[in-house]
C-alpha cells in the first residue's frame, strides 16, 4: 500500500487498536435539513472533539466546520438525487478529486446501491473513483445503501460489502444485522457500521457493541448521536465501547451519568415516521411514494 494511502487510513482507523469512531453528518446531501441537523454548525461543533473523523459534504465542511480544528475529513462525493426524486439509487460522483484534495480530505465516501435500479451505475462509479483517488493516495469508503425491498440480512450485506471491496473500496460502511460475523468475514477490507434510524440510546449502544464483537472496526454514526437528547453523552458512550472496550451496561451507565450532568435543550420532536421528511409539504411529496426510508 502506498505511504500516503496508509497514512490517510491511519487517520480514520486508529492503528493503535484498529478502531474508528466516525461522526456522520452528510445526511443533508439528499435529505436536506433533517431533524437536529437543520443547523450543521451547531450540531457538529460540540461533537467534533470526540470523533476520530468527520463524514461530511464539501458544502457543510466549508460553511460549518472550523478549518483550524484538525479533524480528518471523510468527504461525501456522491449525490444527485433527493428524497422527493424518482430513485435515490440514481447517484453520480458530484465532487472532483481535485476539490477533495483542496479541502484536505483524508478519504472519499460514496454509496453503492446493490440490487437497486441504478446498481450498475453506482458500482461503476465506485470503480472509477478508486481508480482516480488511488492516484493521489486517497482511500475510498463505500456505503452499501439499502433498497426498501431488500431484506436487511447477512446474505444481502455480505453481497453488497464484498462487491464494494472487490471494486477496490478501502473501507466498507454497512448496517448491522444478525450473523454480522458473516458479513465481516467475507469482506477483505475493514467494515464499519452506520447507526441507522434513531433508536433508544441503550439499543444503539447494543448495536455498537455487537458490531464490534462481530469484527467491525467501528462506527460511522449520525442520527443515533445527534438526534439523542444528549449528543455529547452519546458520542462519549459510543467511544467507550469502540475505544475503551466498555460493555453495554458500562457504556449506558456512562451515557446516563453524562446526560444528567449536561442535558441538552430538547426541541419538540416530530413523530418518528416523519423524522426525515423534508420541511416543505409540496403536493409532489404527498402524492408520490418516495424512497425515503430505503437508503439509510
Ligand atoms: C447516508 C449515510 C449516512 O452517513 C449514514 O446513514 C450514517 O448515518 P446514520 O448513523 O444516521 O445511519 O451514509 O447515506
Amino acid at each position: 500500500m502506498d505511504w500516503g494511502l496508509k497514512n490517510r487510513l491511519a487517520l480514520i482507523i486508529k492503528p493503535a487498536n484498529n478502531r474508528a469512531v466516525m461522526l456522520a453528518v452528510d445526511h443533508g446531501y439528499f435529505l436536506g435539513p433533517t431533524e437536529q441537523l437543520e443547523n450543521p454548525k451547531q450540531t457538529i461543533r460540540p461533537l467534533l472533539q470526540y470523533c476520530d473523523s468527520l463524514m461530511v459534504t464539501r458544502g457543510v465542511l466549508r460553511t460549518s466546520v472550523d478549518a483550524n480544528y484538525p479533524v480528518p475529513v471523510v468527504l461525501r462525493v456522491s449525490g444527485g438525487t433527493s428524497i422527493i426524486g424518482e430513485d435515490l439509487s440514481n447517484e453520480e460522483i458530484t465532487v472532483s478529486v481535485q476539490d477533495a484534495i483542496r479541502v484536505n480530505a483524508s478519504a472519499l465516501a460514496m454509496s453503492i446501491f446493490v440490487g437497486g435500479k441504478y446498481e450498475k451505475q453506482t458500482i461503476v462509479n465506485l470503480g472509477n473513483l478508486v481508480n482516480e483517488a488511488e492516484q493521489y493516495g486517497i482511500p475510498v469508503l463505500a456505503v452499501t445503501a439499502v433498497g426498501k425491498d431488500m431484506v436487511r440480512d447477512a446474505r444481502y450485506f455480505s453481497l453488497a460489502c464484498r462487491i464494494a471491496a472487490e471494486q477496490g473500496a478501502h473501507i466498507v460502511k454497512t448496517y448491522y444485522c444478525n450473523d454480522f460475523e458473516k458479513v465481516v468475514n467475507s469482506c477483505p477490507v475493514p467494515v464499519i457500521i452506520a447507526g441507522g434510524k434513531k433508536i433508544p440510546e441503550r439499543e444503539a449502544l447494543e448495536l455498537t457493541y455487537n458490531a464490534i464483537k462481530a469484527g467491525a472496526v467501528g462506527v460511522d454514526m449520525g442520527r443515533n448521536i445527534w438526534q439523542s437528547n444528549s449528543p455529547v453523552a452519546m458520542i462519549k458512550a459510543v467511544r467507550a465501547i469502540v475505544h475503551g472496550n466498555a460493555d453495554v451496561n458500562q457504556a449506558y451507565d456512562l451515557f446516563q451519568k453524562l446526560e444528567k450532568e449536561s442535558p441538552k435543550q430538547s426541541k419538540p420532536k416530530s413523530k418518528p415516521q416523519e423524522q426525515n421528511k423534508p420541511q416543505n409539504k409540496q403536493k409532489k411529496t404527498k402524492s408520490k411514494k418516495t424512497t425515503k426510508e430505503k437508503v439509510i
